[in-house]
């Protein structure tokens, strides 16, 4: 369970989040959309703890993220999972040594510390769940954008965290690309059974994932509601979201079945 709470956050007078409340349950593909700049990276460091707000409570279960630092930070954030926007792989490391990382550091959620030749077992497990059989020893500079996407998908997976955060896991990929994404996010959420959040501009990839769909503008949460009902509001952002889509309510959880 996430829950923010009157969450202020300013950088030198630049109030980014004013005020900003928002829930999320266990179980939901919860998509956080919104303009370039409207603070949705800046919502994702305060639920990573990596930021503290100027007012406000940012929980995750039982804990206030603003009130943890250094290792009790350290280990709550064993049950989070972040894929950051460019993908943030090591370059100089192997793909396998990229997937081993968080694995090698955390062990696995919940269980017991890995010895080092399982690690091996599990990555070629978790590249083989995102579609990666076998690509172990390539380096992350000679793969594909949606390739590296699903390498560092596979580095969170594999620790079994409870919490799933993505930065826009489609931006800069085709439409093909990001429609597979989509579905590996839907795919990851039904094999961990936690909680994924999602933040993006992309609103056809948002459709076809989401349970429910928030809009932040303002620094604050503007709507918040299933797809269906997210898209008939009368908000201009949502209009040109129904513009891009031409209307086309299908594509609603078009990556949820199957
Ligand atoms: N560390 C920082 N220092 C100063 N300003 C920041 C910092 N991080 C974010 N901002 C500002 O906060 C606003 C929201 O940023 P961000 O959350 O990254 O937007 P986005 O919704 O595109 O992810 C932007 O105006 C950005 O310049
Ligand atoms: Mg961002």
């Amino acid at each position: 369970m996430i829950r923010m709470k009157n969450v202020h956050k300013s950088f030198n007078g630049n109030k980014v989040l004013r005020g900003l409340n928002l829930e999320i349950e266990d179980g939901e593909i919860f998509v956080l959309v919104g303009k370039s700049g409207s603070g949705k990276s800046v919502i994702l460091k305060h639920l990573m703890g990596l930021m503290k707000p100027e007012e406000g409570e940012v929980i995750i279960d039982n804990d206030d993220m603003t009130k943890l630092f250094g290792y009790k930070l350290y280990e709550k954030l064993m049950d989070v999972g972040m894929i950051f926007q460019m993908g943030a792989l090591f370059d100089s490391m192997t793909v396998a040594q990229n997937v081993g990382f968080y694995l090698k550091e955390h062990g696995i959620r919940g269980g017991k510390k890995i010895v080092k030749s399982d690690i091996k077992k599990y990555v070629s497990e978790s590249l083989e769940k995102v579609g990666l059989k076998g690509i172990e020893e390539l380096y992350p500079g000679s793969l594909s954008g949606g390739m590296r996407k699903r390498a560092s998908i596979a580095r969170c997976v594999v620790y079994k965290p409870k919490y799933l955060f993505y930065d826009e896991p489609t931006t800069g990929l085709d439409p093909v690309t990001s429609q597979t994404i989509a579905k590996l996010i839907v795919a990851q959420q039904n094999e961990l059974q936690g909680t994924t959040l999602v933040v993006s501009h992309d609103i056809v990839t948002t459709l076809a994932i989401a349970d429910r769909i928030a809009l932040i503008e303002e620094g604050k949460i503007e709507i918040v509601a299933p797809p269906k009902e997210f898209m008939k509001h009368k908000h201009p952002t949502i209009t040109v979201f129904n513009e891009m889509i031409g209307g086309d309510l299908s594509l609603i959880g078009k990556q949820r079945n199957g």
